[in-house]
């Protein structure tokens, strides 16, 4: 198992560019399986998730050849339309692969996800949808059953939560359905937008992506087509923040500024100074910031995968900041490992007090507890005194591709070893 070490006290600067997106290449990908054919991906990050997307394609008889972030995958009818536990339980967002399935062949078979780290992140709403377009569900020995003998049918649906996964399930649900199919309360992330352009592409009907309602008008049929993944929004972030707790100048090239929004307010909010070009964003040298209050929500709101990196941030400033975690329930794993590096933090269910003091942190091993988690320790670990050892770093691979040879090329001491 690798982890990685942080020597503190280097102060980051330079320029370093964004990857593609792994939560738009992720839906992207299952959306393939909606059209039979030759489909071609770029800027496709390399990450432990999309391998474990191309084994589940594989899976379902799809020809997947993947290099130099260039997916091409050959859709071709599934031998059997399943979606195994081994590959669900490696990726909760291979429960995407059920909305396509049952779409174009009327049946699918897949592992119910399990739980994670951040809380129980149940798919009732994808369920629930799927039977309001007349699919026949039944949960039985760890695998959703569906069918929709006929075909689904077009629908007005209205989500209790605008869930993110869900909504991408649904319009891919709704692409053959009979009819029109309306999602309120629709999650309006940069990715679901990414994903509808893919899916107009192919020739699907839809309106309404990255608002709140979304319109889906069923065809018959679906072409493969070509795509270019959107720059992924959150280690953009990261890498800004990076460069802000070390007080350093660092500018993030091929990323979109807009998607980033609510972060770029709240650096400021803090006394950064940002400046933004249509496709960069810059942070400059900065001594002292404030501590500010943030609340995840959905999107445009603070993104929850921003929450635990900009916690560390907090831990740096002068004053108190006050994190709530609207999102999800349980996503404040990392607060204890914070702790075992000196900061003074009070975490209660879903709101965290963090009492920051600049030069506070001090080096200790640590354990990342999830993907966003270790990106947290990292970004702390380059301030803290001393060397930092952020073990279990498995979690990071899912979802960054090289953070740490980027951060080094930004001038951080930060090196992946095996565990002893
Ligand atoms: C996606 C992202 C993840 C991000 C999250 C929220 C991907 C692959 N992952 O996850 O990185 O943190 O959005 O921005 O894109 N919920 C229900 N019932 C459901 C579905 C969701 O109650 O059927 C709840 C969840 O428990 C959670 C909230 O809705 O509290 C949001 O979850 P959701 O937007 O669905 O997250 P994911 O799509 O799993």
């Amino acid at each position: 198992m690798d982890m990685i070490t942080i020597q503190g006290g280097m102060q980051l600067n330079g320029e370093v560019a964004t990857s593609g997106a792994k939560n738009a290449a992720l839906p992207i990908l299952f959306s393939a399986l909606l059209a039979e054919g030759q489909h071609e991906f770029t800027n496709v990050p390399k990450l432990r998730d999309i391998y474990s997307t191309k084994e589940l394609l594989e899976s379902l008889n799809c020809e997947v050849k993947f290099e130099n972030n260039t997916f091409k995958v050959n859709v071709k009818r599934p031998e059997k339309l399943q979606a195994h536990y081994d590959y669900v339980r490696k990726m909760r967002a291979s429960i995407l692969c059920l909305g396509p399935l049952l779409s174009k062949y009327h049946e699918a078979e897949v592992s119910l996800p399990g739980g994670c780290a951040i809380g129980t992140r149940p798919i009732n709403i994808h369920l629930d949808s799927l039977k309001e377009m007349g699919a026949q569900i039944e949960v039985k020995a760890g695998y959703v059953h569906a069918k929709a003998p006929g075909g689904l049918k077009g629908a007005r649906i209205l989500f209790e939560v605008a869930t993110v996964g869900g909504t991408e399930n649904i319009m891919m649900a709704a692409v053959f359905a009979q009819g029109e199919t309306v999602i309120e309360n629709a999650a309006k992330e940069p990715e679901i937008v990414d994903m509808a352009n893919y899916l107009i592409k192919m020739g699907a009907k839809i309106e309404g992506a990255g608002t709140s309602i979304i319109r889906v008008q069923g065809v018959n049929e679906l072409k493969p087509a070509t795509h270019d993944i959107i720059p992924d929004r959150i280690e953009a972030g990261t890498l800004l923040i990076a460069g802000a707790i070390t007080g350093g100048d660092v500018t993030v090239t091929r990323c979109v500024p807009d998607h980033l929004e609510a972060l770029i307010l709240k650096l400021r909010e803090s006394g950064f100074k940002i400046e933004t070009s249509d496709s960069s964003i810059r942070v400059l040298p900065q001594s002292v910031w404030k501590g500010v209050d943030i609340t995840t929500t959905p999107h445009p709101g603070f993104a929850t995968d921003l929450q635990a990196q900009f916690m560390a941030l907090m831990v740096e400033a002068e004053g108190t900041s006050v994190i709530t975690e609207s999102v999800f329930e349980n996503r404040f794993m990392h607060v204890q490992e914070l702790v075992r590096l000196n900061a003074d933090i009070t975490p209660k269910t879903r709101v965290a007090v963090v009492r920051g003091k600049k030069g506070g942190l001090l080096a200790a091993p640590v354990m990342a507890t999830d993907l966003r988690a270790s990106a947290c320790l990292i970004l702390a670990g380059l301030v803290a005194q001393g060397e930092t050892k952020v073990k279990r770093i498995y979690h990071l691979d899912r979802g960054y591709e090289n953070l740490e040879l980027k951060l080094a090329s930004l001038g951080a001491k930060v090196q992946r070893l095996k565990e002893e």
